[in-house]
C-alpha cells in the first residue's frame, strides 16, 4: 500500500518530533517536504530525513506540491490560522497544532473553510490519546461516577521559566495568552472528559512572577546577571530561546484562575501557574455517585464512590512515549483518518471551542472577572 506524504510546516522543535514519528515510526507515513523560516533548521530536517527531500522558506510553495498528500502544521501558533486556511483551500488533510488559532474569528474562518472541503482536519490535542485520559473517559462512560456535574483542574506549570517566558510565548500579540497557549489541553479535556461545551466565564489572572523591566533584547548569555538569575537559559538552547523572562515586552499573566458553567450546569474550575515548582496536571471529576482522578506522579487513575460500589485505583500503562503516550496514537490515528475514513478524537469545532473558552476567561480577567459568553460558531 502506497504510503501517505506528508509536508511539514515548521520543522524543529514540535515540528521535529512529528518529522522523526511520521518519517520512521509511523509504517504508512513519509516526511516529503519541509517548510520553515529558518536556514538551520531546514538543514537539520534534510538531515534527519535524508535524500533530496524538498525544502522551502515558503509554506504555499510545499501546500501546493503534487505529492503532497496531508499537511502537519507546528508552526507558532500566530501562523496556524494563515497556514491551516491554505491547507485546507489546496484540499489537502491537515493535522493543525494547538490552539486551533489566537482569536476565535480566526477559529471560525479555519471551520468555515473545513465545511466546503471535508478533508481529514486534526487538532493536535494530544492528551485525548493518552492512556491516562482514556481510561477517566471509559470510567464516565461506564457510568461508575454517574452524571458528572464539576471539572476541577490544576496545572502546575513548573517548566513555565523554560518553555513559556523566554521566546515567543510570552506575548499577547502571538498568543493571546496562556489559557490558549498552555491551557488549551485542559479547557479541551474538560469539554472531552464531561462531553459538553463552555457557557461562561469568569477569569482572575496576573503576571506576578515573569516579565518586569529589562530590555527586551536582552539574551541570557549576555546578562551580567546569568550567574545568579533564577530564570537563566544557558546551556543548549538555541538564541531565540534565550531571551530575557524578565524583559519589558512579557504581557501575558503568569497566574490564572477560571471558573466555568458548561451546558447541562456543570460546573468547572481551572487553575494554572506558571512559577510552580513541579511540573503536572490533576483532572479531578465529580458525579451524582462518586469522584474520579488522576495522578501524574505515580501513573494512577483513582475512582472514589459514595456507595463504595466502584472504588478502584487503575495503574496505568502505555504512557511512557511524549505526551503521556498521546503523540505516537494521534499520529497513527490522523493516517487511519485519512486511509480508512476513521473518525479522530480529535475535532474541529472541540479545536475551536477549547479556543473559545480561554479567549473568553483572558477578556474576563483583563476587565475585572467580568463574566463571559461563550457563544457558538455561526457556521
Ligand atoms: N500538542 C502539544 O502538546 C504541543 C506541544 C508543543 C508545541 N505545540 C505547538 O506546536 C507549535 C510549535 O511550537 P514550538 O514550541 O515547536 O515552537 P518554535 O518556536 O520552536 O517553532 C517551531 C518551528 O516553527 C518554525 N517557524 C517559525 N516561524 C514560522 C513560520 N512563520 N512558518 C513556519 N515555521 C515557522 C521555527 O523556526 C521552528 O522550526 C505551537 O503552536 C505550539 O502550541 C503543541
Amino acid at each position: 500500500m502506497k504510503r501517505v506524504r506528508i509536508g511539514i510546516v515548521g520543522v524543529m522543535n514540535r515540528g521535529g518530533y512529528f518529522v522523526e514519528e511520521f518519517h520512521k515510526n509511523v509504517p504508512d507515513a513519509v516526511v516529503v517536504a519541509g517548510m520553515d523560516v529558518r536556514e538551520e533548521h531546514l538543514d537539520r530536517f534534510r538531515e534527519a530525513v535524508g535524500g533530496d527531500v524538498f525544502v522551502t522558506k515558503d509554506h504555499r510553495e510545499l501546500i501546493e506540491r503534487p505529492d503532497v498528500e496531508a499537511v502537519v502544521v507546528a508552526s507558532p501558533d500566530r501562523f496556524h490560522e494563515e497556514q491551516g486556511l491554505a491547507v485546507l483551500a489546496a484540499g489537502k488533510h491537515l493535522l493543525l497544532e494547538k490552539p486551533m488559532a489566537i482569536t476565535v474569528e480566526g477559529c471560525d474562518r479555519l471551520l468555515a473553510a473545513h465545511k466546503k472541503v471535508g478533508m481529514v482536519f486534526a487538532l493536535g490535542l494530544t492528551m485525548r490519546y493518552m492512556p491516562m485520559i482514556q481510561t477517566m473517559k471509559q470510567i464516565i462512560a461506564r457510568g461508575d461516577i454517574g452524571e458528572a456535574k464539576a471539572y476541577w483542574c490544576n496545572h502546575y506549570v513548573g517548566k513555565g521559566g523554560h518553555f513559556y517566558f523566554h521566546d515567543w510565548h510570552a506575548v499577547r500579540e502571538d498568543t493571546t495568552g496562556l489559557l490558549l497557549q498552555k491551557g488549551t489541553h485542559d479547557l479541551d479535556l474538560m469539554h472531552y472528559l464531561t462531553g459538553e461545551f463552555t457557557k461562561r466565564v469568569a477569569a482572575f489572572g496576573s503576571l506576578d512572577y515573569f516579565g518586569g523591566d529589562k530590555p527586551d533584547d536582552l539574551h541570557c548569555p549576555d546578562c551580567p546577571e546569568k550567574d545568579t538569575c533564577p530564570e537563566a537559559q544557558l546551556g543548549d538552547w538555541p538564541r531565540h530561546f534565550q531571551l530575557c523572562a524578565f524583559r519589558k515586552e512579557v504581557d501575558v499573566e503568569d497566574n490564572h484562575v477560571v471558573i466555568a458553567e458548561l451546558e447541562n450546569g456543570i460546573k468547572a474550575a481551572y487553575q494554572e501557574c506558571h512559577f510552580t515548582p513541579d511540573y503536572h496536571r490533576d483532572h479531578i471529576i465529580i458525579g451524582t455517585k462518586g469522584r474520579l482522578w488522576n495522578d501524574e506522579l505515580t501513573d494512577t487513575v483513582r475512582v472514589k464512590t459514595r456507595n463504595g460500589d466502584a472504588d478502584a485505583v487503575y495503574h496505568i500503562k502505555g504512557g511512557e512515549a511524549e505526551h503521556g503516550g498521546g503523540d505516537p496514537r494521534m499520529c497513527r490515528d490522523f493516517i487511519r483518518a485519512i486511509r480508512d475514513g476513521r473518525e479522530m478524537l480529535t475535532d474541529p469545532l472541540s479545536g475551536r471551542m477549547a479556543v473559545a473558552a480561554g479567549v473568553a476567561a483572558h477578556e474576563s480577567l483583563r476587565n475585572g472577572g467580568k463574566v463571559v459568553e461563550v457563544n457558538w460558531p455561526a457556521v
